[in-house]
């Protein structure tokens, strides 16, 4: 049996516990495609999943290899599979429950791929996927965005926030970044209309009313932000829950003003639409930093830290990924093809 390498974790706990492993390469099935991963994309849910947080609602199969988003080369493709053929550059948000984006091969069901962009290394390419359709899913779907409205995002500067500002702005949006001081520059050069600093002023206490509150950190109130919202305003939170969880009474209070919960599904079409964005120039990930798969136990401590800005890339297959060196963030921001 072949085998790849890979990095998981056998036991729930710190960082400590992911460790190398050797894995049998996963078969391809009827209606899938079997990626060599370039790089791999670190999301919260990683290092959430690997502390134990959800081993109540979620069962993992142990070792457990974390990592829902990926970049890399279709190696092999089933059957049924009509999209994509040996050779193709591709990414995939695989489910959260499954993981195995940490690893040298993934095999993905054929309707959660799509084309990677063209204009970007795959390296680049792995921080997309969960955080983006995140935020796509969030804006057009649950608040259903238009033209002209008026949106705060709160949290601009990760890995959802950063994805949000700019969607919204390709979908024509009027956009109020909050975020800490250090990021103002950041969200202003993802292309935020407005920003705002979350450590010195209340984002409850907005001078115009917003259409629509993304609140992408999952601190925020929906009876706070109230106030904040314009008739039939949606506040969207990506707690899965919290449409569900809200009490009632809240009702009585709400004048028409909505609260809406977003769960992000994997969606090959939908990442489609995304590389069209980032092929026009409307969209390109932030990443902050980039580790060797080796070093996966840095990248997840650095996410818990709640400061990444934008995402954080595990490079599984250097070649591949292509990124030649290019450092992160200020290569990002030094793209002067890069406009709205
Ligand atoms: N429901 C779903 O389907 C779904 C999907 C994706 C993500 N999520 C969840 O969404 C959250 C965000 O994900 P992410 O990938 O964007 O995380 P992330 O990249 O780690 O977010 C980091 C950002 O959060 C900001 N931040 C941290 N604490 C803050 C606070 N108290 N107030 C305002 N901003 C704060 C930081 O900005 P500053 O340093 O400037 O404060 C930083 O830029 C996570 O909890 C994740 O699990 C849910």
């Amino acid at each position: 049996m072949e085998t790849m390498h890979a990095v998981g974790f056998r036991r729930y706990g710190p960082a400590e516990v992911l460790e190398a492993l050797e894995l049998p390469i996963p078969a391809v099935g009827a209606n899938m495609v079997r990626i060599r991963v370039a790089a791999a994309g670190v999301n919260p849910a990683d290092w959430r999943l690997r502390n134990g947080q959800f081993r109540f609602v979620m069962r993992l199969a142990l070792p457990f290899v974390p990592g829902s988003d990926i970049a890399g080369v279709v190696d092999a493709i089933g059957p049924q599979v009509t999209r994509f053929q040996p050779g193709d550059a591709v990414y995939a948000m695989l489910p959260t429950i499954t993981g195995g984006g940490y690893a040298a091969f993934v095999a993905v069901t054929e309707q959660h791929v799509a084309h990677a962009p063209q204009s970007i290394a795959l390296g680049d390419a792995a921080g997309v996927p969960l955080a983006g359709l995140t935020a796509l899913q969030a804006l057009r779907d649950r608040a259903q965005l238009q033209l002209g409205q008026r949106l705060l995002v709160y949290g601009a500067s990760g890995g959802v926030g950063s994805f949000a500002v700019q969607i919204a702005k390709a979908l024509g949006a009027h956009v109020t970044a909050a975020t800490s001081g250090r990021n103002l520059d950041l969200v202003r050069e993802l292309g935020a209309d407005a920003v705002l600093d979350y450590t010195q002023h209340s984002v409850a206490e907005a001078q115009e009313p917003y259409d629509i509150v993304f609140d992408t950190v999952n601190t925020l109130s929906f009876r706070r932000m109230l106030a904040a919202l314009g008739p039939n305003g949606v506040f969207v939170s990506v707690n899965p829950f919290i449409e569900k969880l809200s009490p009632a009474w809240l009702a009585r209070f709400r004048q028409g003003k909505r609260l809406k919960s977003l769960l992000v599904q994997p969606s090959g079409s939908d990442l489609a639409a995304l590389s069209g964005w980032i092929d026009a120039g409307q969209l390109r990930p932030l990443i902050d930093q980039r580790y060797p798969l080796a070093e996966a136990a840095a990248a997840h401590r650095h996410s818990a830290t709640g400061r990444a800005r934008g995402k954080l890339v595990l490079v599984v297959d250097q070649q591949l990924a292509g990124l030649n060196g290019q450092p992160a963030i200020t290569a990002w921001l030094s793209q002067k093809a890069f406009s709205h």
